[in-house]
């Protein structure tokens, strides 16, 4: 259960069709703490495109005063086409997909929905990205693509927690790690992942929402995985 917010906790979820965003909407309906849930994806009504931002500020108008905003879409791999291994690969097309959905997308979610946070009181603005988008931490290479534009993501959230903790002094804006998540976007990559590191949805949602539970404003402009580590950028 969510305890560090103010009561009557109005949470949304963008991407919530997708294996982790419908885990957290089912934890969110759960909790107590929380009496209104909004789940944005696709096929819900109103809908969610992140391609169209006439229809992020149309769901965006539909919500006041959210405490918590989860940004749960993303996309590894492309039509007919798995991520980049090396230069060869590289595909403007694809390069250009995966920095729409992975980052711009993201982006534009913040822009027309940290206007409708609550000034007062503790609120989150959290978008999963991922640990490979972490510069420093990369000593593996490929995934050209997703790589790259999860590390645009980062470099958004940091900015974005700039500006709206200027306005907004309790407000926290976060990039969150889920951990290695039994869903459709790692499916093709799940075989070299060792024993009991691939999680539920379930318990991976269980994990991203205490760790949101446990942020300060101190946190805001971080990026933290699901067990409250600190991923450097
Ligand atoms: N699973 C993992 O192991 C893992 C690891 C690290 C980070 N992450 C990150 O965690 C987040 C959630 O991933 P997941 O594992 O839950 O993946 P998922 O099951 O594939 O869900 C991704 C969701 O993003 C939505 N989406 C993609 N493009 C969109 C667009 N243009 N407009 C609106 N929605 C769009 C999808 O919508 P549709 O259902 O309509 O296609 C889907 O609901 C992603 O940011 C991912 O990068 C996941």
């Amino acid at each position: 259960m969510l305890t560090s917010f103010p009561s009557e906790l109005e949470a949304v979820v963008v991407g919530a069709e997708g294996g982790i965003g419908r885990a957290l909407v089912d934890r969110l309906h759960a909790d107590p703490a929380v009496v209104r849930v909004h789940g944005f994806g696709r096929r819900t009504v109103p809908a969610i495109e992140l391609a169209d931002e006439a229809s992020i500020a149309a769901a965006a108008a539909t919500v006041q005063e959210p405490r918590l905003v989860i940004v749960a879409t993303g996309m590894l791999h492309g039509q007919g086409r798995g991520p980049e291994k090396r230069l060869a690969d590289l595909d403007p097309a694809t390069l250009a997909q995966a920095f729409a959905v992975n980052a711009i997308g993201p982006a534009l979610v913040l822009k027309h929905f940290a206007p409708q946070l609550p000034r007062e009181g503790k609120a989150v603005l959290a978008v999963l990205t991922a640990r490979v988008g972490s510069i420093s931490d990369n000593r593996s290479g490929g995934w050209y693509g997703y790589r790259a534009a999860k590390a645009a993501a980062n470099q958004l959230v940091r900015t974005a927690a700039i500006e709206i903790g200027a306005r907004r002094p309790n407000a926290i804006c976060v990039a969150l790690h889920p951990g290695t998540v039994d869903t459709a976007l790692s499916a093709p990559f799940q075989r070299n992942v060792p024993e009991g590191k691939l999680f539920t949805p379930d318990f991976a949602a269980e994990r991203l929402l205490a760790v949101i539970d446990g942020l300060t404003t101190a946190d805001s402009g971080g990026f933290f995985a699901w067990d409250g580590e600190a991923i450097p950028y």
